[in-house]
């Protein structure tokens, strides 16, 4: 329940739309947690690692695991860098009573903050690609399979509202060897969701890269401006590409 709204965060406020049964967030929370649960059922017996970045208050993690069957196996990492929602999410963790639930207050744009949680199995950008640049989701995109095993499933999220970027951040992902497993969306102006399979080799790790700076609000951040041309187009694999760390991160 939203109480005390001047003492909360902007990013602690912004979660109170799940209250709402009816909101598109609600309905984006029920999307994600359906093909996180997917993940986790269809993941090979043994441990499985979960990593969320810029993980809120962890509603869709912390939803499914705590009466997923295989909770006990997963091993999460939650990265999030606001306060209000760390209190929030390490509340609602141990109220929830899950096991192998870690919450960093970290900045999620930098590799180095997952170094000991990969590969991850199940990588999840909810959230993230409506609050910052394209050439941050484009970076993003080509570096993710960094922090993740073989075969991961990537959940990843974006708004619709114009201009509506979610074709172009699915066909950056498949140039990059991702097979996409699913595509969740009531339609233009609301919420999509990607869950993708990693069908390519993953890029070796490096704990040096920037990801991405992240804006504010959903929409902002660049959204509206012309793609710039970048300095190396992302195919993988890519024999005899030219390294592009400050624009691509490729290397
Ligand atoms: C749009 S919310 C999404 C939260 C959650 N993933 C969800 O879908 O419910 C974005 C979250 O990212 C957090 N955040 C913003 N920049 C961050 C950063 N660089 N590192 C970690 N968390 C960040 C904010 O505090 C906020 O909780």
């Amino acid at each position: 329940m939203a109480t005390n709204d001047s003492a909360r965060s902007y990013w602690a406020t912004w979660h109170d739309a799940y209250d709402d049964p009816e909101s598109d967030l609600t309905q984006r929370l029920i999307a994600v947690q359906h093909r996180l649960t997917d993940a986790i059922d269809q993941a090979p017996p043994g441990a499985i690692r979960v990593i969320s970045a810029c993980a809120g208050q962890g509603h869709d993690v912390i939803g499914v695991l705590k009466s997923h069957p295989r909770k006990s196996e997963v091993h999460t990492l939650l990265v999030e860098s606001d306060d209000d929602n760390v209190r929030v999410a390490r509340a609602r963790i141990a109220a929830a009573g899950i096991p192998g639930v870690d919450v960093r207050q970290a900045d999620a744009g930098n590799t180095g903050t997952y170094r000991d949680a990969i590969p991850a199995d199940v990588l999840m950008f909810c959230g993230i690609f409506g609050n910052v640049s394209d050439e941050d989701v484009r970076r993003t995109v080509n570096n993710a399979s960094r922090l993740c095993t073989p075969q991961a499933t990537v959940l990843w999220t974006r708004h619709r509202r114009d201009p509506d970027r979610t074709d172009q951040i699915r066909s950056w992902f498949a140039e990059v060897g991702y097979e996409e497993l699913a595509f969740d969306s009531p339609g233009p102006d609301r919420f999509a969701l990607g869950t993708l399979r990693l069908a390519a080799p993953p890029l070796a790790y490096r704990s040096d890269l920037r990801l991405f700076t992240s804006g504010r609000n959903e929409g902002d951040a660049g959204s509206s401006r012309p793609l710039p041309p970048l300095a190396v187009q992302a195919t993988y694999p890519s024999p005899g590409a030219a390294h592009c760390y400050e624009c691509c991160g490729l290397g």
